[in-house]
């Protein structure tokens, strides 16, 4: 069976400034990474040095076949001290974005992606009062100088991700193993250990350092909010052609007999409450990984059967058409796919994944929802946050030693893919 996508679908794959550029010494990740004691499992040191072959990266991106790239700015190299704004870091991304045109490729710039600046932590971080607007002067200083070559802005990556993490914690508190949480945990509740490092780095109470990838209170659940739509104004205000929107990460939310009030719960907190929120914005874009099923006592553990992706979570690319099937009922507008992927060392995974989650999308567009493009997490293997370089998510290899890129089957299966707008073959049904 051949299934076709339309015209003008954005086919692509997406990147974090700090996972891959390396040598992101103003942020607060950095200073983490880097301090004695360190919880992370490596440095992101010069990453996969992608800050200095932008170039080669995004023309084999093109050449693969694919015509769009997510990649975020990094805030702390643009505003390394708060209110002075670096004029090279500017001419970086110009020129990133001007290769982007050159190659053909349509950019989609995220403008912050867990990291942020040194400065903001040690003035109050996420909860302060004052990061909405110190974030949207940002946003406006970088749409003033770049706007014209930006068509696509997601303000904040994942801005539910506080969620997830409150809930791993809890339930690591009450004894959960990994194998019963079934997603990486140890990830998770290292963060809480972030703030004592930062407080004895800037000398502040470790009940101020308030990092993105943390606990929030109700005030910093409301900053996050407005810091979108602060952020959002002040985009829309200097470069109208510019589509906004936000990305959050949505398990599949599923329940067994006895478990539909802890899925509500999760559904409300991870999506249903940002909704006011976004509902002014220009497009959805949606992250998903896996599924998460709830029973009596709240999240299940996974099947002793169940196929595991090196994060420990379930391998579920079905995931994807069911969280796109929820989403539309609540929110009318165009979606984005701006993340889905799998960590693994077998790229066949990779392909049956790519595939398995591409004929759900296909599926959700035969049926009128507006999902117009698909963006694979991740284009080449990078920084994992705390755990470094061990896990792999990308399409194309990288020899950390010599800087050598080498796509992988997947990366020249999406591209075909991407190439022909069209998807192959009854790999829906295959099994592990
Ligand atoms: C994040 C990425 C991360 C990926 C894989 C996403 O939630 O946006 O930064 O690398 O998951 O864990």
């Amino acid at each position: 069976m051949t299934l076709h996508f339309p015209e003008g679908f954005l086919w692509g794959a997406s990147t974090a400034a700090h996972q891959v550029e390396g040598n992101n010494t103003h942020s607060d990740f950095w200073l983490m990474e880097n301090m004695e004691g360190s919880t992370f499992k490596e440095r992101s040191g010069s990453a996969v040095d992608h800050y200095r072959l932008y170039k080669e990266d995004i023309a084999l991106l093109a050449e693969l076949g694919m015509n769009t790239y997510r990649f975020s700015i990094e805030w702390a190299r643009i505003e390394p001290e708060e209110g002075r704004f670096d004029e090279q870091a500017l001419d970086h991304y110009r020129d990133v974005l001007k290769v982007c045109r050159e190659n053909n490729v349509t950019p989609v710039v995220t403008m912050h992606h867990f990291t942020s600046p040194q400065w903001l932590i040690s003035a109050g971080g996420w909860e302060s009062m004052e990061t909405p607007a110190r974030f949207a002067r940002y946003c406006a200083h970088v749409m003033r100088e770049l706007g014209e070559w930006i068509p696509y802005v997601c303000t904040i990556n994942e801005a539910n991700s506080s969620i997830a993490i409150a809930k791993i914690i809890k339930r690591y508190k009450l004894g959960a193993t990994a194998a019963q949480v079934g997603i990486n945990m140890e990830k998770m509740t290292q963060m809480e250990k972030y703030n004592v490092q930062l407080s004895q780095a800037f000398g502040i109470p470790h009940s101020d350092v308030h990092t993105f990838l943390a606990l929030r209170t109700e005030q910093g659940m409301d900053m996050i909010f407005k810091a979108h739509m602060e952020a959002r104004t002040a985009i829309r205000e200097i470069s109208p052609h510019t589509q906004v929107g936000l990305t959050l990460s949505l398990y599949d939310v599923l329940s067994v007999p006895g478990g539909e009030e802890h899925a509500e719960h999760a559904l409300h907190e991870e999506f249903l409450q940002f909704i006011p929120y976004m509902k002014d914005d220009d497009f959805f874009g949606l992250q998903n990984y896996t599924r998460a099923v709830y029973g009596p006592d709240g999240l299940l553990p996974l099947a002793e059967d169940a196929e595991k992706t090196q994060m420990g979570y379930e391998f579920y690319p079905e995931g994807l058409e069911s969280v796109i099937r929820y989403v539309t009922k609540h929110l009318d507008m165009p979606i984005y796919i701006t993340e889905n992927g799998i960590g693994t060392d077998d790229d066949t995974r990779r392909i049956a994944f790519i595939d398995r989650a591409l004929k759900g999308v296909h599926a959700c567009i035969a049926d009128g929802i507006p999902v117009k493009g698909y963006m694979h997490w991740s284009l080449m293997d990078n920084f994992e946050w705390q755990l470094g370089f061990s896990k792999t998510f990308g399409l194309i290899e990288v020899d950390r030693t010599t800087m050598e890129r080498k796509p992988k089957p997947s990366a020249f299966h999406l591209g075909e893919i991407a190439k022909r707008n069209v998807l192959e073959g009854g790999t829906r049904n295959e099994t592990a």
